[in-house]
């Protein structure tokens, strides 16, 4: 079986339905398939920052009250951890049992590539030297 994101279970979703009806949980817009491509850095700062932190280092108003809380996108060996796909794909189908919503409807595939390219590029430690692991989240 895949694993997803990490292996949360139970109260955070609580707390995820707890975010949505605060509005936090994000986007209500579905109905955007034709308009045009965003920046990845807009998109990044008008969806994601309320929890990754503005930094991506997880720091946000949102991150106390999240269970699991957001990690730190800045932290060596977060590469590692995360590659691209296993990015790619928690954004399109969101991390069961986390806060984490599934993007897919949102975001379109290229808007998505490029925002997590924007937080490989913008937040995250290159890693040197050692395989990254392949695994989905
Ligand atoms: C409502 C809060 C919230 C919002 C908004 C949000 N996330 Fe997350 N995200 C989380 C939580 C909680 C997790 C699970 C813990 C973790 O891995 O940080 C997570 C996990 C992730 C992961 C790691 C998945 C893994 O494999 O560990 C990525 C990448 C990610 N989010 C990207 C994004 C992007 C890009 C956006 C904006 C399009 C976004 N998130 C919006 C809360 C949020």
């Amino acid at each position: 079986m895949r694993t997803r994101c990490h292996a949360w279970t139970g109260r955070s979703l609580v707390v995820a339905g707890a975010l949505a009806v605060a509005g936090y949980a994000a986007p209500v817009a579905a109905q955007e398939a034709d308009r045009p491509e965003r920046p990845a850095a807009q998109l990044y700062h008008a969806y994601c920052s309320l929890c990754h932190g503005e930094r991506g280092d997880g720091r946000s108003r949102a991150q106390a009250s999240l269970v699991p809380p957001t990690r730190d996108f800045t932290a060596p060996g977060a590469a590692l951890d995360l590659t691209r796909e296993r990015m790619i794909a928690a954004v399109r189908e969101g991390c069961p049992g986390t806060a984490m919503a599934a993007w897919g409807t949102q975001l379109s595939l290229a808007e998505i590539e490029a925002v997590v390219d924007y937080i490989r590029e913008h937040f995250m430690r290159p890693v040197a030297g050692q395989a990254a692991a392949t695994d989905a989240c």
